[in-house]
């Protein structure tokens, strides 16, 4: 295990004496034997980020260090690749066509001229654990591709490394093998006590793996957190919808003359905010602002209904029509157009919901996430005690089908 810290990393690549700055100050530090994310969209920044821990790039300012040792430092790399114990597992799985599986595995062990009894009994070792023995003789060509990825861990892992760096490592998988290989790596990164780094720009990947996380944005740091607080408690929209879907609207901010906060959304909904809910840098009166909605604290009501009204902990949003309906791994997402509002909003559902159906829609008000006009929160998080809500949250009742 190792602690990786990184302290204002910038990378510049020029080209033509172009220079385009990559990465913009980058600070953070994985712990020992942690399981470290980060996310960010196509061209974040995120591999060169990766290959900066590597040693695969230098950084052109700042400073990498390995527990207390500093591995690169101001353009210098100070500790190369080969002497930083790293596993790596790239997108491409990048495997060598020519070699059997074993061989692949094997690959790294021969390369420090290991004893030939010591590499079998390493590559059987690994291969028992990862369920590949089977394929041990085959190439990659003649093996799946969830086969190639158990290969492409085994060969990262053969060196017995302190530090695995995983560059999309799903991302070639079926959905239904992704599941499989997670939880494969969680459990060898586990037993084998060895300090991970994902990169990964789909959240199933950072959520089942990742304690913290690391969210970037056009190569500066968007947020650094809990991965929980990435998905409850983003710093703008941009990292919240990294992490997770949210529906977002345009609102209208007013105070009042206690500077308590009512904001009104189109048709006739207004929501209130006691001024400490609000960080203190928030806009004032008559201020333009966004609403964001996660899918799952959204309930889809029959217009008829009244079981939400005069609840306190849910609020009315607005009267609307059912747009699509669709279905993805038991739960049904519905898009949703209310009256007064020009941006459809996306809710989970139990069940199926007609389209064309009339609805009511109903937030749960501690889920609600509110941002200024350039997409920044605006909600004070401290004062937000209560349950959040989320996959598993109790749901109520829900029918909207008539
Ligand atoms: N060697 C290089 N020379 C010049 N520019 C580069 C080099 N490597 C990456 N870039 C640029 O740096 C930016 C970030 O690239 P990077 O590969 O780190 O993004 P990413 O977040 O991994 O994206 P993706 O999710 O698509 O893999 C991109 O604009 C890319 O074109
Ligand atoms: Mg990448």
């Amino acid at each position: 295990m190792v602690k990786i810290v990184l302290e204002n990393v910038t990378k510049i690549f020029t080209k033509k004496k172009q220079e385009n700055k990559v990465l913009d100050d980058i600070t953070f530090e994985v712990a020992d034997g942690n399981f470290f994310g980060i996310i960010g969209q196509s061209g974040a920044g995120k591999t060169t980020l990766l290959r900066i821990i590597a040693g695969l790039e230098g950084p052109t300012h700042g400073r990498v260090k390995f527990d207390n040792t500093v591995v690169a430092e101001e353009g210098k790399i100070m500790v190369p690749i080969e002497e930083r114990n790293i596993g790596m597992v790239f997108q491409t799985w990048a495997l060598y066509p020519h070699l059997t599986s074993y061989e692949n595995i094997a690959f790294p062990l021969r390369a420090k001229k290991m004893d030939e009894n010591e590499i079998e009994s390493t590559v059987l070792h690994l291969a028992k654990m990862l369920g590949i023995e089977e394929v041990l003789g085959r190439k990659p060509g003649r093996i799946s591709g969830g086969q190639q990825q158990r290969v492409a861990v085994a060969r990262a892992l053969s060196k017995n490394p302190s530090l695995l760096l995983l560059d999309e490592p799903f991302s070639n998988l079926d959905a239904t093998i992704k599941d499989n290989a997670r939880s494969l790596i969680r459990t060898v990164q586990k037993e084998m006590l060895i300090t991970a780094i994902i990169v990964s720009h789909d959240p199933a990947d950072i959520f089942s793996l990742a304690s913290d996380t690391l969210a970037i944005t056009d190569g500066r740091n968007a947020q650094m957190d809990r991965t929980a607080n990435l998905y409850h408690k983003p710093n703008n929209i941009t990292v919240a919808r990294s992490i997770g879907e949210m529906s977002v609207v345009q609102g209208f901010l007013t105070r009042d003359s206690r500077n308590d906060v009512e904001v009104k959304l189109g048709g006739s909904c207004k929501l209130g905010f006691r001024r400490d809910e609000l960080i203190a840098t928030a806009p004032g009166n008559n201020s333009d602002i966004r609403v964001g909605f996660r899918p799952e604290s959204l309930e889809l009501l029959d217009e008829k209904d009244i079981s939400l009204k005069g609840s306190n902990d849910w609020a009315l949003i607005g009267n609307g029509v059912v747009k699509i309906c669709s279905y993805s791994a038991g739960i049904f997402r519905v898009l949703i157009r209310l009256e007064g509002l020009e941006d459809d909003i996306a809710v989970s559902s139990d069940v199926s919901i007609d389209t064309d159906s009339r609805i009511s829609l109903y937030a749960k008000r501690h889920d609600l996430k509110l941002f200024d006009s350039r997409g920044n929160s605006i909600l004070d998080y401290s004062t937000r005690t209560e349950k959040q809500g989320g996959p598993n949250n109790e749901r109520r009742w829900i029918s909207a089908s008539t």
